[in-house]
């Protein structure tokens, strides 16, 4: 496994790979890996010859009262990972190597951008959406692996690729879990063993309200109203939003006559967490 650190020298192997008719696939990261980012590597080396991944904390998908600073960073652990799934080449340059001196193009993807984490985090998609498309022109991939973890994110993305054409082959992963459901992500060490217990609201709530939805109830808002009752029973637990939504379009649903997007996000003492789930109505 090779790490490289430059533009220049990342591009001139995937032009290399390209001339010799490999397949390229990319998963893009922000590093301190779990399995949920190893489960999308697994996957994507399934789906190409050549497995690159980035590891790479971008500052502009943060705000500036977000956690940028203390994201948790280990970038001799990440390799090792990195390595146990067969990842060719680590792709991690530093933020002068992605942002020189006058840097000044950024990519926007409206409607989708707006709503949800949209909403609540300012510049956070047009962080994104810039990141991964230098990422593209950087690694050069056939295909790409997303995690439906970051529903939002796996929508606005494939607008993006869609909308300016390029020429890659956007998949999705279903969200990988803990044991008893947490969803895993790189922010839930910032969770004591009380607020751990706590953040599992946010996937009781979810499994409730899969249950209501194939017991019948169609009304958004009561569903909405048992998901609020689950999760934030006492201060523990502050939610951010929890809204139902078309999965595809991100526009807010009132009945669930089809598949339909629960989606949540909610602070568990300085951990700002989300989770989803698409609900499906009984046939
Ligand atoms: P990061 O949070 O490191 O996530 C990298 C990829 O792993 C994303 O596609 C995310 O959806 C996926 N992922 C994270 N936790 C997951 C889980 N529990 N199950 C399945 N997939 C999971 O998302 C980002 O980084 C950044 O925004 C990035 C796309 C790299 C751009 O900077």
């Amino acid at each position: 496994m090779n790490v490289v650190a430059t533009v220049k020298d990342m591009q001139a192997r995937a032009d290399q790979w390209r001339r010799d008719g490999k397949k390229i696939a990319f998963v893009p990261t922000m590093g301190y890996l779990h399995d949920g980012h190893l489960a999308l590597m697994k996957m994507a080396r399934r789906h190409g010859d050549i497995l690159v991944i980035s590891i790479f904390v971008n500052p502009t998908q943060f705000g500036p009262q977000e956690d940028f600073e203390r994201y948790p960073r280990d970038l001799p652990r990440d390799l090792k990972l990195a390595e146990s799934v067969g990842v060719d080449v680590v792709f991690t340059p530093s933020a002068e190597e992605m942002y020189p001196q006058n840097y000044q193009t950024y990519v926007e993807v409206t409607e989708v951008s707006r709503p949800l984490c949209g909403a609540r985090r300012p510049g956070h998609f047009r962080g994104v959406t810039t990141v991964v498309a230098k990422l593209f022109n950087i690694v050069k991939p056939h295909v790409a692996v997303f995690g439906e973890k970051d529903y939002q994110q796996l929508v606005v993305i494939r607008r993006m690729v869609q909308d300016l054409n390029m020429d890659v082959e956007v998949l999705g992963h279903p969200t990988v879990r803990e044991k008893d459901g947490l969803a895993m992500s790189s922010r839930n060490v910032y969770l004591s063993s009380d607020e751990r217990k706590v953040a599992l609201r946010l996937y009781q709530s979810l499994m409730k309200a899969q249950e209501l939805v194939s017991n019948g109830i169609t009304s958004a808002a009561e569903v909405l109203q048992e998901v609020r009752s689950i999760l934030a029973p006492d201060d523990r637990l502050v939610i951010d939003y929890a809204e139902i939504r078309d999965p595809e379009t991100l526009e807010e649903l009132d009945e669930i006559n089809g598949p339909a997007l629960l989606a949540l996000a909610a602070f568990v003492g300085k951990a700002r967490l989300i989770d989803n789930i698409v609900l499906t109505p009984r046939s």
